[in-house]
């Protein structure tokens, strides 16, 4: 393995895999999740999930990149060609690659709106800024075009940085993007609980509330999980990929993990007492919370236009470095197969990708009248992505790991002790596999 194929520190794997799994997932969509699904009840359970199939999950992923040392296609072949086992396994890979594809799609679309409210800066004086925060939202959803400007503007900084490759672009990026954003949240944080109310929002996520635990509640917690730590598609595997040899798997799974949830609170900390402080603003508003009341609430707040643009610089930021993983898998099997050049690779899919955001676009607009069993383009992608696609691939990540791989050997991949092995390969064997299965099947069903 030549040098130039490993991250420069340990600290930039950690900076990347952080960067992948914070994104739009902890900022926007968290947040809304917790309003909609009755608060504390969906916050225990979802750090419960993030603990016993999410760390499994993902470790499992990072030591396959790791041993494979290639994109996950190739990682996958490898691993199951050296352990004798179906080279079959390397179909995992396609399926998330492609899902990566189709994640980016609309996550672009969504990432490419979050930037454009960077400009969006309310005109002084407004009589209603309820009623024109709603105006300017909907006339943006109506306006083909606007979108694909901002859509193509994120595809380009995605494909830029992907293209300059892992360690130049991805690695050089993280390591300035991500101390940025960690400051930002933090300061964000600080405002709104200084300006908001503080104490609502600390009974609201945190005081037990156990009647509301539904299933439902259960289910979308436990999707939540998944989609915030990026596992599921093999993201995490790819960057895997260029771990430094010494590096211990056990520990930086932890700090990915904690980095990840820490911010998905610290999110929920900067949103939700402006929200409580503020009686025209509502939590179960759903995904439209950041997008048509937060600008509300920062225009009513001192300095509220600054902290605005800085929270959506915040949020491009991210979706950023999330987006630059979903990108990475599909990329990197391209460069092994094809022998294209890296930068052809991801011009072409960039392109691809585009094209099929497009869909995604005109769902809001000229398509949304477009249904097909009830989903118009956009739901239904993203239901074929996070309620099919994640699930199928964290389970059958789990079920490589924690069934058909030797256990002394994913012990030693890990570098943990014996009894702490126990509990995680428990986890891994008995409670991923088994609980991802559970939701699989409920959401298909
Ligand atoms: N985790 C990111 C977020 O929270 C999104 C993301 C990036 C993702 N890579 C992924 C989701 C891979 C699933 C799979 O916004």
């Amino acid at each position: 393995m030549s040098k130039s194929k490993i991250w420069s520190s340990n600290s930039i794997f950690i900076l990347a895999a952080a960067g992948s799994a914070v994104g739009l997932g902890n900022i926007w969509k968290f947040p809304y999740m917790v309003g909609s699904n009755g608060g504390s009840a969906f916050v225990i359970v979802y750090l419960l999930f993030i603990f016993i199939i999410g760390l499994p999950v993902m470790a499992s992923e990072i030591l396959i990149g790791k041993y494979g040392r290639k994109s996950p296609v190739n990682s996958l072949k490898k691993i199951s060609l050296d352990f004798q086992l179906n080279v079959r396994w390397k179909y995992l890979g396609v399926l998330g690659a492609l899902a990566g594809v189709l994640i980016l799609s609309y996550y672009s679309v969504f990432a490419g709106i979050a930037f454009s409210y960077i400009f969006n800066i309310f005109p002084l004086g407004l009589e209603n800024p309820s009623e024109y925060s709603t105006n300017y939202f909907s006339s943006l959803a109506a306006s083909p075009l606007r979108l694909i400007f901002w859509h193509s503007i994120f595809m380009l900084f995605t494909c830029a940085i992907v293209g300059y490759g892992v360690i130049k672009g991805i690695g050089r990026s993280v390591s300035f993007l991500m101390p940025i954003f960690f400051v930002f949240i933090i300061l964000i944080a600080i405002y709104s609980s200084i300006t908001g109310d503080m104490n609502s929002t600390l009974s609201f996520l945190f005081s037990p509330k156990f009647s509301a635990l539904t299933p439902g509640v259960i289910i979308s917690a436990m999707g939540q999980a998944f989609f915030s730590l990026s596992i599921g598609m093999g993201a995490i595997m790819a960057y895997g990929a260029y771990i430094p040899e010494n590096q211990l798997i056990g520990k930086t799974v932890l700090s990915i993990i904690l980095l990840d949830t820490f911010v998905a609170l610290i999110a929920g900390i900067a949103i939700f007492p402006i929200v409580f402080g503020n009686s025209e603003l509502v939590v179960n508003a759903g995904p439209s919370l950041i997008f048509e009341t937060l600008p509300v609430a920062f225009y009513s707040l001192p300095f509220g236009s600054i902290f605005s643009i800085l929270f959506f610089i915040l949020l491009s930021i991210a979706a950023l470095s999330s987006a630059i993983s979903l990108l990475e898998p599909f990329t990197a099997w391209m460069e092994e197969k094809t022998k294209l050049k890296r930068k052809m690779v991801v011009s072409l899919l960039g392109i691809l990708i585009w094209f099929i955001g497009l869909g995604s676009i005109f769902s809001f607009n000229i398509w949304s009248d477009l249904e097909f069993k009830g989903f118009n383009f956009l739901s239904g992608l993203d239901y074929l992505t996070n309620n099919i696609m994640l699930p199928l691939g964290g389970a059958f990540i789990a079920f490589l790991t924690g069934w058909f791989l030797p256990k002394e050997f994913i012990r030693k991949s890990l570098n943990i002790n014996y009894f702490l092995f126990n509990i995680f390969f428990f986890c891994l064997r008995y409670i991923s596999a088994g609980a991802i299965v559970l939701i699989f099947v409920y959401s298909v069903l």
